[in-house]
């Protein structure tokens, strides 16, 4: 297919996700709606042998269609299909792999369906949803097959009794009450003294559902010269309805879920390398960790302390020389956002990458800078900085971002402001905790005016506002003066007017 111009589009937004190596995919359909389904089409309850025997009809089917199928196990609406631990089918494309196998077990089933009730119609289209999941190692796969035939177990024990009940007159209610909390030998007797059922004698495929798999079977091929028959063994896809929770069935037939034989390059299919939209802003936040202790250790001022606020300035500015990408950065307390203009191609949008470079050098320019900062403080702890990625599609949602951030450093800031003040002039933390639980922003203005005589708003505005980073426009003077571009620090609100000023930041 030729590239044309407006091919980025596949190339850039669609991500399939592909299924983990080395793992058994198992896609579970279940029919939609089947309890209305099946009373539309008069199913027998609590089992229509029918139905049951369709649904088997398609099961086989897509054994026969996708041989990477090895095997299915079915009961009332829901089938399970188990691929081959090592498929490389639609190269594992999980969406593909799931929407391939409902719409064609749904095809299946409306197909089949005259060949099972002859004498009704499709009165409504059925269909089915499904899930994918992944079993990692042969245990769990055995242990997920076992799940559903426990599963079929429990309910079918239950429904038995309950039509039983129903059908010999109780009402649903009834029935119902007269099942609650009973156990599975209560069961068995119920069935026996009241109706003179053995449980066991029911139809194996009510009781243990249907798997479906290629079985060995012996065939005869031909006869020689002689007219003795020559047999071969051969696959033949096959419906039982036996026991698949003990290890009888799995030791008799250990081919069907044996594991891969791969050559050692697989491993590098584990690499699920996640790659960030094109045309969206991405925002990676850095954060210090455990920074109580570590101010505490480092004797900061509280609520504030303007030199330990000034280094992450300076390390942001770093940030801004290191990666040229940046266009934006906003701090405060320890936490520092930075904006990656919307084309951005580093390290090829690989989350990873971009996440932990940047957590990694914003700690090593924070170390670096310590003693131009502090000159007289040791660092006796080494400072971490966990990252997190964001992805924004519009310059609105970038500011609407920025200003929840600054309105977390406001809150923040005006709290911390209110408390220390109430305990340096002697109350105890848990007092002062008590006297601004649910005060408003107003409420703490006039606190902070009526007990210590202070404005809020004459606080220093690296504390109230936070701190924006960004490049602007400067004459560099030299033999010639020309322009240049120098990071800025400002402490300024994110409001209308800074982004009507600074709009250009997001043209780069
Ligand atoms: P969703 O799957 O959530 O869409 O609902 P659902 O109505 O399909 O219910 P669910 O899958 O939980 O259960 C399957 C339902 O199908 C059962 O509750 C029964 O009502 C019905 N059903 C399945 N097999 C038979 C059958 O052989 N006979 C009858 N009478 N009903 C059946
Ligand atoms: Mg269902």
């Amino acid at each position: 297919m030729a590239n044309s111009e407006y091919e980025y589009v596949k190339r850039e937004f669609e991500f399939d996700r592909r299924l983990p190596a080395s793992n058994w995919i198992v896609v579970r359909i279940d029919g939609c709606h089947f309890h209305r389904f099946s009373k539309i089409h008069a199913f027998e309850k609590p089992n229509d042998e029918n139905a049951l025997r369709l649904m088997n009809a398609c099961a086989t089917s897509m054994l026969e269609k996708f041989p990477d199928i090895v095997f299915a196990y079915g009961v009332s609406d829901e089938y399970s299909f188990v691929f081959r631990e090592e498929t490389e089918f639609y190269q594992r494309r999980e969406s593909k792999i799931l929407s391939l196998c409902v719409s064609y077990f749904t095809s299946l089933y409306g197909m089949k369906w005259k060949d099972f009730f002859p004498n009704k119609d499709l009165r409504e289209p059925p269909y089915f949803d499904g899930r994918v999941v992944c079993y990692p190692n042969m245990k769990t796969i055995h242990d997920y097959l076992a799940w559903r035939q426990v599963d079929c177990h429990i309910n079918n024990h239950y429904n038995t009794c309950f039509w039983m009940l129903v059908k010999s007159g109780k009402t649903e209610k009834e029935a119902q009450q007269t099942l609650k909390g009973t156990f599975s030998k209560d069961k068995n007797e119920l069935l026996s003294q009241q109706f003179q059922v053995n449980y066991e004698d029911e139809p194996a495929m009510f009781r243990k559902g249907s798997s479906v798999y290629r079985d060995k079977v012996e065939t005869k091929v031909k006869t020689d010269d002689y007219g003795n028959p020559i047999k071969r063994i051969r696959l033949a896809i096959t419906v039982s309805n036996l026991d698949i929770i003990g290890p009888e069935f799995w030791e008799k037939h250990q081919y069907i879920l044996q594991e891969g034989k791969y050559r050692y390059e697989y491993v590098k299919k584990f690499d699920d390398i996640h790659r960030l939209p094109c045309c969206n802003w991405i925002v990676v936040r850095i954060s210090a960790c455990q920074f109580d202790q570590f101010s505490l250790i480092h004797s900061f001022d509280k609520p504030n302390d303007e030199t330990a606020l000034s280094l992450m300035n300076a390390s942001a500015s770093l940030m801004m020389e290191q990666f040229p990408g940046i266009i934006f950065g906003y701090g405060f307390s320890n936490e520092y956002s930075f904006v990656f203009q919307k084309n951005t191609e580093l390290y090829q949008r690989n989350e990873r990458l971009i996440l932990s470079s940047c957590s990694s050098c914003f700690t090593s320019f924070y170390m670096m800078k310590w003693k131009e900062y502090f000159p007289s403080k040791e660092l006796v702890q080494p400072p971490k900085f966990e990252a997190e990625v964001l992805c924004y599609p519009k310059p609105k949602i970038v500011c609407d971002y920025l200003s929840w951030r600054q309105a977390e450093c406001h809150n923040r800031n005006q709290y911390n402001t209110c408390f220390w003040m109430l305990v340096k002039s002697g109350e105890e933390e848990n007092k002062a905790n008590e006297i601004l639980k649910g005060t408003l922003s107003k409420d703490k203005n006039e606190l902070l005016f009526q007990r210590f005589q202070m404005n809020y708003n004459n606080e220093p505005a690296m504390f109230r506002k936070g701190s924006c980073t960004y490049r602007q426009k400067v004459k560099v003077s030299g033999d010639v003066v020309r322009d240049g571009w120098d990071v800025a620090v400002t402490h300024v609100d994110m409001g209308p007017d800074f982004w009507r000023k600074h709009m250009s930041i997001f043209d780069k």
